[in-house]
């Protein structure tokens, strides 16, 4: 059994080096893509702190459809180019919002959610979907944060089958 160990004590380099181990060895002699979300998507959200929400979206055509996630139950489509995660869909890069309220179109599903953070999942080239960091607090996420994501990302993307999640 796997034991999540908390960051909450450690600065946040340190953290996202510490949940870089804990994922790659959640990943371990496992490649299948939901399942990897999935663990993925608790492991952050027991983790981190601040969070409420913390979970995958995967492109279907020109609409994101929600995959794996830990949070309140929240909006199933957004179309590219919509919201917060389809504007990094569209982009395919990483956004940060520090005050859902000050972003034209964010798409409110939990309205606990005072910050964002949404990172691309790009593999060889093709957009795939977008891991999504909600936090009730204001300004949670920074430029370390987003390094630290993606780094997290990278290790899901070559330890996970996830093309099939993507159509
Ligand atoms: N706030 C997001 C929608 C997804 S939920 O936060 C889980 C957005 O604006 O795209």
């Amino acid at each position: 059994m796997h034991v999540v160990e908390s960051t909450a004590h450690l600065s946040k380099a340190d953290a996202y080096r510490e949940l870089q181990s804990q994922l790659s060895a959640l990943l371990v002699g496992e490649r299948d893509g939901l399942a990897n979300c999935a663990n993925m998507s608790a492991l952050l959200y027991e983790a981190l702190p601040d969070l409420n929400w913390a979970g995958f979206y995967f492109l279907r055509g020109r609409e994101l459809v929600l995959g794996a996630f830990q949070g309140r139950v929240a909006c199933v489509r957004i179309a590219v180019g919509r919201g917060v995660c389809g504007t990094a869909a569209e982009r395919r890069e990483t956004v940060i919002v520090e005050d859902v309220d000050a972003f034209p179109g964010h798409i409110a599903c939990d309205s606990a959610s005072r910050s964002e953070i949404v990172v691309p999942l790009i593999h060889q080239g093709r957009l795939l979907g977008v891991l999504d960091l909600d936090s009730p607090r204001v300004a949670r996420f920074d430029q370390e944060d987003s390094r630290g994501l993606g780094a997290l990302v990278d290790v899901l993307l070559q330890g996970s089958d996830l093309d099939r999640l993507a159509g």
